[in-house]
């Protein structure tokens, strides 16, 4: 018998109006392993009001008991780490280990964001006028969407969520229809934690009935959307038409850069683990691997030796070293790049196809797959591919790797694997992504920097830290002036 599951509005479970359901498939087995209600506009417009008129509300409660309660959200994603997680794995294929991370990085934000409800600092400073005092401070947006993606279902909801809240927003969350699931989980935890009713609501669906209302909606004031490029521009363009705030998290073709006086074997690690692990299903997957020529031979090797031992199956055995990937058009778009990279002349390394072999074939399972003498400017160096699939790129000097690394329309993430100090600092200074590693792989940003990308990555806004509040939030500067008289700025007499 499989579960049924609700949508979560006004601090209510309800069905969606017309008792339409979805599955949530396990992409390891094919299995039918939950339904969720196929949500209308009119259950999106529902949960819209209830989290407008829980606003004036929330809004009012001090922000360290705001934070009480994501305190409280935090020790029960504690309590229930484990079961979230494999629920996790059997709805979206990661493996278990690096589904327990995703679930701890939902509990870092949850307590890092309690923590700022007793901070949430604003700054004083010194009026240019005697007995004149100059302060600023955060106010909350108002209605906040948060339509999110697969790949980290339960960490990156977290990232707009626990902001949102402690700032004194409410929210409309909206997650993918592959992995309804640990968004479930994520607000059934906020709502034992004492969340108010309406503060968070929670609709499952597709975006043509659920997404599309919560852009055009004119009570939603911020949409906080992460996923793929092509979507989030055309969000953007929507919802700033209508003058709304949008905050976006899109697509990354990050590069791992390995200079001559490497030390190769760990190299080869932090290439693996960027490249194939989350089965290359991240943002911040390292899809372009950047190789001084000495090394070249040497880190292909090794590299293909590598890729080709690991071991596919699903995500729940603990033997396993890459799961599935999330559903067939995934499969289908991974295997268009290996076309691509054929016909761009590039040569296949190792993988290349869906694997098969006795039960992978009932799942979603591709080959890790790596090309090799790739050019800057191929599409498989370009595009992002988003599944296990990376590309080496052959240059001759430290200079002509920041150049490659730099040159693509996403800036997310890049890596420099160097012994040299000076080395290091030059990337430091000439690497334009959001976020830069130095002997260590793309992957594994920590909640407490803010992360996000620059040129079509996102729009300039980034998640997480202390940078988050400034999506979550609005400035109110505030002069009080105590002179008793009409004073005025600029004005000299
Ligand atoms: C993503 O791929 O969208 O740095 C997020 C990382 C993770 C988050 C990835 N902490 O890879």
């Amino acid at each position: 018998m499989v579960q049924s599951y609700k949508n979560y509005i006004d601090g209510e479970w309800v069905g969606s109006s017309t008792g339409e359901t979805f599955e949530n498939i396990n992409p390891a087995t094919g299995e039918v392993i939950g339904l969720f209600p196929k949500s209308t506009c009119a259950d999106a417009a529902r949960a819209i009001a209830a989290a407008e008129q829980a606003f004036a509300g929330w809004r009012k409660v001090p922000a360290p008991k705001r934070g009480e309660i994501l305190f409280r959200a935090g020790e029960i994603l504690v309590k229930r780490k484990e079961e979230f997680a494999r629920q996790m794995t059997a709805e979206m294929g990661k493996i278990i280990k690096e589904a327990r991370g995703d679930v701890q990085e939902a509990i870092d934000m949850t307590y890092y964001m309690a923590g700022e409800g007793r901070r949430l600092f604003g700054h004083t400073t010194p009026s240019e006028l005697p007995n004149k005092f100059a302060m600023d401070v955060r106010m909350p947006i108002g209605v906040v969407a948060a339509i999110t993606p697969w790949n980290f279902p339960m960490a990156i909801p977290s990232w707009k969520i626990m902001p949102a809240l402690i700032a004194g927003n409410t929210v409309v969350f909206k997650p993918s229809r592959y992995t309804p699931h640990s968004a479930y989980n994520l607000v059934e935890v906020l709502a034992e934690a004492g969340l108010p009713s309406g503060a968070l609501n929670l609709v499952f669906g597709e975006a043509e009935e659920v997404g599309d209302p919560l852009i055009e909606d004119p009570r939603i004031n911020l949409i906080s959307f992460t996923g793929s490029t092509q979507v989030g521009n055309d969000i953007a363009v929507r919802a700033t038409k209508l003058g709304k705030r949008v905050s976006l998290e899109l697509g990354g073709k990050n590069a791992i850069m390995v200079m001559d006086d490497a030390n190769i074997d760990l190299a080869i690690e932090g290439i693996v683990w960027s490249a194939f692990g989350t089965s290359g299903e991240r943002c911040t997957a390292a899809s372009r691997i950047v190789v001084q020529r000495p090394v070249l031979d040497e880190v292909q090797q090794k590299l293909v030796v590598r890729a080709k031992a690991l071991r596919l199956g699903d995500g729940l055995d603990a033997s396993t070293d890459m799961g599935p990937l999330v559903n067939e058009s995934q499969l289908r778009r991974v295997a268009r790049y290996v076309d691509i990279g054929k016909e761009e002349g590039a040569d296949l390394l190792c993988g290349g196809h869906r694997a098969t072999n006795g039960t992978l074939a009932k799942g979603f399972f591709f080959q890790p797959t790596i090309f090799g003498n790739v050019k800057p400017d191929m599409r498989i160096a370009q595009e992002e591919v988003f599944g296990p699939f990376t590309a080496i790129i052959p240059v001759d000097s430290l200079e002509e790797a920041i150049a490659v690394n730099n040159a693509t329309a996403y800036g997310l993430s890049s890596a420099l694997y160097t012994r040299d100090v000076n080395k290091a600092f030059r990337a430091i200074e000439d690497v334009t992504t959001g976020i830069l590693y130095i002997n260590a792989g793309t992957i594994g940003a920590e909640i407490h920097l803010p992360f996000g990308g620059t040129r079509g990555t996102g729009n300039g806004h980034r998640e997480a830290g202390q940078a988050a509040l400034d999506v979550f939030s609005e400035w109110k500067s505030v002069y009080v002036d105590f002179s008793g008289r009409l004073q005025k700025a600029q004005i000299a007499d």
